[in-house]
């Protein structure tokens, strides 16, 4: 091992290479023809700007041996097709096309994982950040002054003239909650810009979400304090073609992280919606238990089996919609993960009774009782069927 390692090193500066190689490797490389930065572009719909950034992070990086790793996460437009034919031009640039998956998060933290470099950047493809930052953000880690460089908007220097005012006062109520919320102290935690020690993102990886648009605002929250932070200031521009793809399924899940980083991710905003889900639910029991009493004349017990057996479906039915949308099932597997609900929510009763049997026996107190039971219900309802009904995460 040790004798492999100096061979490397001998290699680092060798006498007959081309100038060419020697220049790209830089003195940087641990070993020659090594990549030293991989630039993660994640994308979705960007198939005219990628040949644009392409161009510019040629001009950008003179002197580094770079990569650029686009992640399309299969984009009806043809972005991969157009990623690849960029690749045939130039074995500097290559294409990752996930099928069945979408997120900016999810894409980022895969283009990182599949990266060899020493260092990983994330820019966007629409050419809103400024590449021209990319090599300061290098000259820092390579310092060692930083193992995180952030591109901010909201630094001195930094600006971001090409967002709405709407979108300005949203961005910046944003990093206000994360900073309060997450006891940070960034100028610009919300930004899609940044590059790190690519070591750093296996440590924790699998902590990561790899929903919505937060992955950085994820990675400083989940490295705690592990991290040395360092902020550059940039120009945000406008976007170069096409559309944003930020809408209000995006900003909930940014609330969801929140929410979860703040209580250590014991509260998930699937949790809440979970709970939520569930006070419908009583909601349509009851309606149910009145309609079969008062207007059909059944007998208590047939109207409230009725009441449990439609609320049980109904919280299926908006747990399956809202709730884990993202891991909608259909067809057969709906019909399973019905029944199977229907069992985990008949264990989830009887474990409602026993608790609030036994809290009233020691308590004495009929509402705490009650509550404690409903919350052990809850949480067992909740804890089985993400790990029974809709297993990913
Ligand atoms: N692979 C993949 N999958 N890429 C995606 C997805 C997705 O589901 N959604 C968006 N992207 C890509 C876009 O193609 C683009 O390259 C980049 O992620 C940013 O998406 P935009 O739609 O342009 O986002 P934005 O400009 O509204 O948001 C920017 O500013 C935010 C803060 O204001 C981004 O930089 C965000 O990261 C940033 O948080
Ligand atoms: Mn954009």
């Amino acid at each position: 091992m040790a004798r492999k390692r100096t061979a490397a090193t001998k290699k680092k500066r060798p006498a007959g290479k081309s100038p060419a190689v020697a220049k790209e490797s830089g003195r940087h490389q641990a070993a020659a023809g090594a990549v030293e930065l991989s630039i993660i572009v994640p994308t979705f719909n960007e198939c005219e700007n990628i040949p644009v950034l392409a161009d510019r992070l040629r001009l950008t990086l003179p002197g580094v041996a770079w990569e650029m790793i686009i992640v399309d996460d299969d984009s009806p437009d043809g972005t991969a097709d157009v990623a690849r034919a960029l690749g045939a031009r130039d074995p500097r640039i290559r294409c990752l096309r996930r099928v069945g998956r979408r997120g900016l998060s999810g894409a980022c933290l895969e283009g990182m994982l599949a990266s060899n470099a020493r260092y990983a950047a994330v820019i966007d493809a629409d050419l809103q950040h400024d590449e021209r930052l990319l090599l300061p953000m290098l000259a820092k880690l390579r310092a060692d002054e930083a193992d995180i460089v952030i591109g901010t908007r909201y630094a001195e220097g930094g600006a971001a003239d090409s967002f709405s005012t709407k979108r300005k006062w949203i961005s910046l109520l944003a990093t206000r909650i994360a900073n309060k919320v997450l006891g940070l102290k960034l100028s610009d935690p919300l930004s899609g810009f940044f590059m790190l020690r690519r070591a750093a993102v296996e440590t924790f990886a699998r902590k990561l979400s790899t929903q919505g648009f937060k992955i950085l605002l994820d990675i400083i929250s989940t490295a705690g304090k592990s991290l040395r932070v360092a902020e550059l200031p940039y120009q945000f521009r406008s976007r170069h073609r096409g559309a944003s793809k930020l809408d209000t399924r995006i900003a909930l899940d940014y609330a969801g992280l929140v929410l979860a980083k703040a209580t250590s991710d014991l509260l998930s905003l699937r949790f809440i919606f979970f709970c939520l889900v569930g006070i419908v639910g009583i909601g349509v029991h009851f309606v149910v238990l009145s309609i079969g009493v008062a207007l059909i004349g059944l007998s208590f017990a047939w109207a409230q089996t009725l009441a449990i057996v439609v609320a049980i479906a109904n919280n299926f039915a908006l747990n399956n919609a809202i709730t884990y949308r993202d891991q909608r099932l259909t067809g057969v597997n709906y019909l399973v993960g019905l029944l199977t609900f229907y069992l985990i929510s008949s264990i989830g009763a009887l474990s409602n009774m026993s608790v609030g049997n036994w809290l009233f026996g020691h308590e004495q107190t009929w509402w705490v009782a009650g509550l404690g039971g409903a919350v052990m219900s809850v949480v067992w309802n909740y804890v089985i069927s993400s790990m029974m009904v809709w297993r990913s995460r």
